[in-house]
Formats: C-alpha cells, sequence, structure tokens
C-alpha cells in the first residue's frame, strides 16, 4: 500500500523517508528478538508475578528485564527520540517528532501462566501517527514487520489481511481490559453478540497478536476497548500495510490514545462496526461478585 502523504512528496524526499523508515524497522526488529530472547530465557522459571493495582493486571520480571533490553536498544541507536514503555512509562524527549510505543510482553496473564501466546510489540509514531510497527512472537518465532508504504511482513514474506466478506463466514477476536469488573463497558454483551453471528469470537489474550493475525489473515476482524497506546500502536501500522481497516467502532479517525480500536480485512468492517453500535450492556454486568479468593 502506497502512502498519499508519501506520494505527494518529491522523489527524493520519498526515497529518504522511505530509507529512514527501513531504518527504524531494522532497529525495532533488533528490539524485538532481544526482548523476545528475554522472555523465553524467564519462561517457566518465573519467581515474581505481582498485581499492578486492578485485579488481574500483572507483572513479572520477564516484563521488566524485557523492556530494559529493549529500550537500551532503542536509545543506543536514538538517543534524541522520545519512549512510551509499559513498565517505565514516559522517558527520553519528543522534539524530534519521533515516539516509540512499547509493549515488552503482550500476553503477561498467558505467560504467567505458560499459556503460548504473547509477544514483543514495538511500534514508532512520528508526528504522533504510528508508522513502523513490529510485533515479535518467540513461541512461534514469527516475526511481524510492517512500515508505512514498505508493506507487511511475517517472516520477511509479504502478508495480507483475508478475503472473508460475510460476518457468517468469519472469525473474529477480542479481549477484555483489566477494569472489566469496575465497568458496565465490558465487552461482554459485544463478545456475546457477535458468537451468535459468527463462526466464532476467539479471545487470545495478547492484542498485539490479535492484530497480526488479522494481517495476515487468520482471524478476519477485531475490536476491543480498555486498551493503552503500546498494545496497539506496532499492530495497527501492520493491518493497514496488509490492506485491512482501522476505526474507531463508529468508524471515525482511529485515535490510538482513545482505549477503543476496530480493526478488519476491510470487507467486514462497516458490518461490525454496525453491529458493535447496536449492542447494549447486559443487565447487571459490571456489577458480579467477584470470588473472594
Ligand atoms: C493486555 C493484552 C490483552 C488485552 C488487555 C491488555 P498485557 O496486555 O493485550 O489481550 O485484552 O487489555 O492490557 O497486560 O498482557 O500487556
Ligand atoms: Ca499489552
Ligand atoms: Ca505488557
Amino acid at each position: 500500500m502506497i502512502d498519499s502523504a508519501i506520494d505527494s512528496v518529491p522523489d527524493h524526499d520519498r526515497d529518504q523517508r522511505l530509507t529512514n523508515l527501513q531504518i527504524f524497522l531494522e532497529v525495532a526488529t533488533e528490539a524485538a528478538l532481544a526482548g523476545g530472547a528475554v522472555l523465553q530465557a524467564f519462561s517457566g522459571k518465573l519467581e515474581q508475578v505481582q498485581e499492578k493495582g486492578r485485579p488481574g493486571d500483572l507483572v513479572t520480571e520477564a516484563d521488566k528485564a524485557a523492556e530494559a533490553v529493549i529500550l537500551e536498544v532503542i536509545r543506543r541507536h536514538f538517543p534524541d527520540h522520545g519512549i512510551l514503555a509499559e513498565e517505565s512509562g514516559r522517558s527520553g524527549s519528543e522534539t524530534a517528532g519521533y515516539l516509540w510505543a512499547i509493549d515488552p510482553l503482550d500476553g503477561t496473564t498467558n505467560y504467567a501462566h505458560q499459556y503460548p501466546a504473547y509477544t514483543c510489540s514495538i511500534g514508532l509514531l512520528i508526528d504522533g501517527n504510528p508508522q513502523v510497527g513490529v510485533i515479535f512472537d518467540p513461541v512461534r518465532q514469527e516475526l511481524f514487520r510492517a512500515a508505512t508504504g514498505l508493506g507487511a511482513t511475517c517472516n520477511r514474506r509479504s502478508i495480507r489481511v483475508s478475503q472473508t466478506a460475510t460476518l457468517r463466514q468469519s472469525l473474529l477476536v477480542t479481549g477484555f481490559a483489566y477494569d472489566r469488573h469496575q465497568t458496565a463497558d465490558n465487552n461482554y454483551a459485544e463478545f456475546c453478540h457477535f458468537t451468535h453471528l459468527t463462526q466464532g469470537v476467539r479471545r487470545s489474550g495478547s492484542a498485539s497478536l490479535d492484530l497480526a493475525s488479522v494481517a495476515c489473515g487468520r482471524l478476519d476482524g477485531y475490536w476491543e476497548r480498555g486498551l493503552s497506546p503500546w498494545d496497539l500502536a506496532a499492530g495497527v501500522v501492520l493491518v493497514r500495510e496488509a490492506g485491512g481497516e482501522v476505526t474507531a467502532y463508529d468508524l471515525s479517525p482511529f485515535d490510538l490514545y482513545s482505549g477503543r480500536i476496530l480493526a478488519t480485512n476491510g470487507r467486514l468492517h462497516g458490518a461490525i462496526s454496525q453491529e458493535l453500535l447496536q449492542v447494549k450492556p447486559l443487565v447487571n454486568s459490571g456489577q458480579l461478585p467477584l470470588p473472594e479468593n
């Protein structure tokens, strides 16, 4: 997919921009592979699994160690870039217009249970827009990469979204945010609604893996609320570059800081949006008692 912004600039500027994106992509790859190696080294050997505040929102020594090696790679190459990382927050400068959004372990709950679905997710925003995305799944050894105007790949082979054109033939994916116990807007009703209309709705427990799965056509669409920029930045680039569509639920432009996303193969985008806007929260959901222990 060719970016129209790139199309409208002179050839040498465009070439320079694409060369820069290629460099950012290589650095993001180096960082994601380094982070993934740390995750595999800690896998099955965790000693510190703590709740960060909300029930079920976990952090482990692997999250922190993977983030440290990722930040070392990014800072070594781009000391003047800004960073927004899940465990350490904001650092560096943003004056250059570059902000790296990093989730060192997306799927911590899975990881802590040794359920093999998690990634390192690294996105780069340029002037506020996601332009580079690398998602590394160390379990399947799959490296998903994309940059605006450079296409999307998995293990260096080009990927495309699916061709599925009807909800009845579709397989979707979603997730449930850690605040689901505190809000009636917890996505339970939407999950039931689409389970009824489609061939199924999966919940992988890793938002970046969900986006990568839409990008490579294994799944046809993904929606979720309550997300953070580091969950989404890389995957958004992948889905767009693989020919898919990314917006808010109501088809308005996607906002990385809104917490909500609708990402599909494009063909199903309107239909999923329409259904999402009709769903009413389940009676009493959000007020269900939690087990004592
Ligand atoms: C979580 C995962 C999950 C999504 C949650 C995220 P974490 O990230 O992406 O799929 O449903 O909302 O917070 O905590 O494993 O990095
Ligand atoms: Ca995450
Ligand atoms: Ca995480």
